[in-house]
């Protein structure tokens, strides 16, 4: 699909179901789980861009019930199938991250792997952080984890590679049947960073499936979280609790109050 036509469910959508075979390997951390799990107590946590429930389900097999939120109508739909299947507390809502609503205020809203980059736009962004901003009770809590824009390497994440300053094709996976490609172009003057995953399989038609993502340097997304009400209250390079290096962290873990 021509980058044009891109809008908030294109990228769910269209990697529904090759989502787990692409990112199969890259599972929750466990260290990750329990900093939400400590975040959300009771619950419930409302995960955005919950996709087809990578950490929505680990975290709900740990007792934190959760809402996912997700504007692919194929994410919503799969990571449902998969709660209903294993009996877990996870509600799947279709839903876009500009506009979402809970009825109660909840402990903890989190958006993991970029999702708040995969926004792509700077007003559902904002929309975004002023619906978090509402959704929260008392004591509550934001958590973002998005990579750091840094010429010369791609996002952190299952992308390793180098990521110079306008495009670049990187082998994600290969075996003798299947490779992968990661084919991504960076413009820094507007902050995007459009990709596609190219599966080519012998004897298959190839597949293809956009992304694009509106980044931000950590900084900028305090001031957006300003805006919306909320103050950062701490950040780490990562979920272990790695102090954060402006200098050298490939990505951060942030918290935000209101
Ligand atoms: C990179 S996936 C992450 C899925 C899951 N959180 C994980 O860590 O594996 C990002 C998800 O965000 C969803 N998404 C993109 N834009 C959105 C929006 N505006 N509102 C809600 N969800 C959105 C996509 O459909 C996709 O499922």
């Amino acid at each position: 699909m021509p980058a044009d036509h891109y809008q908030e469910s294109t990228y769910g959508d269209a990697i529904a179901d090759t989502y787990d075979d692409l990112y199969g390997t890259f599972l929750a951390d466990p260290v990750q789980i329990k900093v939400l799990a400590d975040l959300a107590g009771d619950g419930p946590a409302v995960e955005i861009g919950s996709g087809t429930g990578r950490v929505a389900l680990p975290l709900a097999r740990v007792g934190v019930p959760v809402v996912g939120i997700d504007a692919s109508g194929e994410m919503t739909r799969q990571l449902h199938r998969s709660a209903v299947a294993e009996g877990l507390a996870v509600t799947a809502v279709e839903a876009d991250a500009a506009a979402f609503t809970v009825a109660d205020p909840v402990p903890l809203v989190y958006a993991v792997f970029n999702t708040f980059f995969l926004l792509a736009d700077r007003d559902v962004q904002a929309r975004f952080l002023a619906q978090a901003a509402k959704a929260l009770g008392d004591g509550g809590a934001l958590v973002l984890e998005t990579f750091v824009p840094r010429p010369g390497r791609l996002p952190d994440g299952p992308h390793p590679g180098v990521f110079p300053a306008d495009s670049t094709v990187v082998v994600k996976q290969r075996s003798t049947e299947r490779v992968v490609l990661f084919a991504a172009t960076n413009t820094p003057t507007a902050r995007t960073f459009d990709y596609h995953e190219i599966v080519l399989a012998d004897g298959a038609p190839v597949r293809m499936y956009p992304g694009r993502m509106l980044y931000l340097w950590p900084e900028e997304i305090d001031a957006l979280a300003a805006a919306a009400g909320l103050r950062l209250a701490y950040r780490w390079g990562d979920w272990d609790a790695t102090a954060y290096d402006p200098n050298a962290a490939r990505k951060h873990i942030s918290v935000y109050r209101r």
